[in-house]
């Protein structure tokens, strides 16, 4: 007898193959999801992204760290839906310009919840900021200090008390992760080397409005083991003692079956927290962790629709989206699987093309898809972290709507763009 059977946790959570074969999402069936709003899509699993954020909190509080708060990466999923979520669950959030700060204020998060980021800050977003009076502004360069002093002392800032500052420090730790995400080296664009942290930590406390709170270290993105976490606690313990330690982000999400799961979020909050502790970190003062693909990435999934098979070298199926919608495989080499939606366990091998007039706008270069065919939906999973985020329109392509799914009820959060959308900020 047929009965459901669930996938593999690269897919959201609670998803599963129905009795005929086809995958659900949130409990709603991907075929209809696709012909009712038509793909690509965006499918997001609203449980998932809620159980997500429970789990690093819980974990926060069986690793014994009173003052513990997750900050949502707000770059992995702009979505205000998404960070509606979030900011109902409780977490902060982390903003890196003055566009996803004022995204973060009108999905409901409040300043004191809001870590403020770049490392390029114009006046006009460090006056935001100010105004705003956020939780903190994690410094970035000797320059952002002189304009934060500048505009200080033009009276920026709203509140009385002192704006609360981090340092971002660079610590020489490298996360063995692509290069182009990774930040923690050296020669990075971000932040000011160890040497440089006494003279910055000086000028900083020289400045009347700005109250130092501690140290920022973000290593890299997509990072698959814990010892780069521990090295840069340790870094951070030699600095010295202060209230605040934020941790950034950089735990790796699971992107394929044959990828060997990263750890769990509970084995990587409970490593960081005994690391800070062992460097010096004591009850009372803050650790901040700054997840984003963790809390997103495997919550969603985008459906595509098949328009032209080819067979040449490879056997190519080209569909209806790519690289505007997904260029994480272009950007930095990231593998991801695919399936066709009502038929998983292909036997087939495919190369996974986008529409887009690159040869390299190609999602999947080897995948096994069972004989897709025009007008089948392929699901790709994991999409949910930066693909939203660097969506473009890129040959005239509408960027696809994000729909929402919980107990069997989809909604739309965010609506595809249209056509006139495409030229809606041409000027005749
Ligand atoms: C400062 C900072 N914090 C957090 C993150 C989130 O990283 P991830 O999505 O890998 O957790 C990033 C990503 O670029 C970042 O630059």
């Amino acid at each position: 007898m047929a009965t459901e059977t669930s996938v593999c946790d690269v897919f959201p959570l609670g998803s599963r193959l129905s009795e005929r074969g086809r995958l659900q999402v949130g409990g709603c069936d991907t075929i209809e999801l696709a012909r009712e709003f038509g793909t690509p899509a965006y499918v997001v699993a609203e449980d998932d992204l809620r159980a997500r954020a429970r789990a690093f909190l819980a974990a926060g509080r069986a690793a014994g760290h009173d003052e513990f708060h997750v900050v949502f990466a707000s770059k992995a999923f702009p979505c205000t839906a998404v960070l509606a979520v979030f900011a109902n669950e409780g977490l902060w959030c982390d903003v890196a310009s003055g566009g996803e700060l004022h995204l973060a204020l009108r999905a409901g998060f409040s300043p004191e919840r809001i870590v403020v980021h770049g490392n390029a800050k114009s006046e006009a977003e460090l006056r935001m900021a100010l105004r705003h009076r956020v939780a903190l502004i994690v410094v970035d360069n000797f320059d952002e200090i002189d304009r934060l002093e500048r505009l200080l002392a033009e009276g920026a800032a709203t509140d009385r008390s002192a704006q609360p500052v981090l340092v971002r420090v660079t610590p020489g730790v490298s996360g063995d992760t692509n290069a182009k995400i990774s930040t923690g080296q050296a020669d990075s664009k971000f932040g000011f080397v160890i040497d440089q942290i006494d003279r910055a930590l000086a000028r900083m406390r020289g400045v009347a409005g700005l109250e130092v709170r501690g140290l920022h270290a973000h290593i890299g993105s997509q990072l698959l083991t814990l010892e780069p976490f521990r090295a840069t606690a340790a870094a951070l313990g030699k600095l010295g003692a202060f209230p605040v330690w934020d941790l950034g982000g950089g735990l790796g999400a699971r992107y394929t079956e044959r990828q060997p799961p990263p750890p769990t979020i509970e084995e990587y909050v409970g490593a960081v927290v005994q690391a800070a502790h062992a460097n010096g970190l004591g009850s009372g003062q803050q650790l901040l962790l700054e997840p984003g693909r963790a809390l997103c990435a495997n919550a969603a999934v985008t459906l595509y629709t098949v328009e032209s098979v080819r067979r040449n070298v490879s056997h190519w199926v080209a569909v209806d989206g790519g690289m505007s919608d997904n260029i994480r495989p272009m950007l930095y080499g990231a593998v991801i699987e695919a399936h066709v939606a009502d038929r998983f366990h292909g036997s087939t091998l495919c190369a996974l093309a986008g529409k887009h007039c690159e040869s390299g706008d190609v999602l999947v270069r080897e995948v096994l898809l069972d004989d897709p065919r025009p007008g089948d939906v392929v699901v790709t999973p994991a999409t949910g972290a930066y693909g939203y985020a660097m969506a473009s329109n890129y040959n005239g392509l509408p960027r696809p709507p994000v729909i929402f799914c919980r107990d069997g009820e989809a909604r739309v959060v965010a609506r595809r763009e249209s056509f006139e959308d495409l030229a809606a900020r041409d000027v005749p």
